[in-house]
């Protein structure tokens, strides 16, 4: 086998028991904190594997919207594949990689719908081409071709013509409520810093765990 990438060492930083908060969730802040910081080119795009009724997993990207003591929040269709699975199996898996930090969190959870208020309140914040756009796409569903999608964003938009486009029924935020927390930071000789959290009778359990 042929390495199709050059080899890269990870020694931008370290992360170590003097650095970790005992507060996962302050910890993710934290690092977020840090992400914002150094406008890195994509901060909240997160790969969310679900499960299938088969058991057999499945991933795709989505935005992290939101995040606070109840978990972290990310917008989608009900009648996608992805809503689909996390009906069947009401548990996920979030993955954030940020190269330029060398950073990497993992978090597993418990998801919910987040409350229509909720929902609304994002979706009137979106730009109204992206209000229509979720209108549009029967997400996850063929479709014939690009024309009947621009077609159907055209038509939508007359229909809504100098009106406040309401939230779809079928389209709102889900909250992943966590249970396991992996803040990984890398390092030289991929001996990398990782810290798991794990949640056990009610409190937060930390564990250094091997690269
Ligand atoms: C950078 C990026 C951001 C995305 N953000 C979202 C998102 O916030 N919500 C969403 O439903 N899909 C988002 N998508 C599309 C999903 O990856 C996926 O194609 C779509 O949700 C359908 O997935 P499903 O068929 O598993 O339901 C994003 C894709 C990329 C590459």
């Amino acid at each position: 086998m042929k390495n199709i990438i050059e080899r890269k060492e990870y020694s931008r930083s370290q992360f170590t028991e003097a650095d970790i908060l005992a507060d996962p969730f302050a910890q993710f802040a934290s690092w977020f904190h840090d992400a914002a910081l150094a406008a890195l080119a994509v901060a909240d795009a997160a790969h969310l594997a679900t499960v299938d009724n088969n058991g057999h997993p499945d991933g795709r990207i989505v935005l992290l919207k939101g995040f606070d003591d109840r978990g972290l929040v990310f917008f989608t269709n009900y009648e996608s594949t992805k809503a689909a699975q996390l009906k069947a199996n009401p548990f996920a898996a979030v993955t954030i990689y940020w190269p330029e930090l060398e950073r990497q969190i993992r978090v597993r959870g418990a998801v919910e719908k987040t409350s229509r208020e909720e929902s609304q309140a994002y979706f009137s914040s979106r730009p109204r081409g992206a209000q229509i756009g979720a209108w549009v796409s029967m997400q996850s569903k063929p479709i014939k071709d690009r024309v009947t999608l621009d077609d159907a964003y055209r038509a939508k938009e007359q229909e809504f013509i100098d009106e406040e486009i309401p939230c779809p029924q079928n389209w709102g935020g889900f909250r992943l409520v966590p249970n396991n927390f992996e803040f990984w930071q890398g390092r030289d000789n991929r001996l990398h810093d990782r810290f798991a959290f794990h949640l056990k009778n009610g409190s937060w359990q930390r564990q250094r765990l091997a690269p």
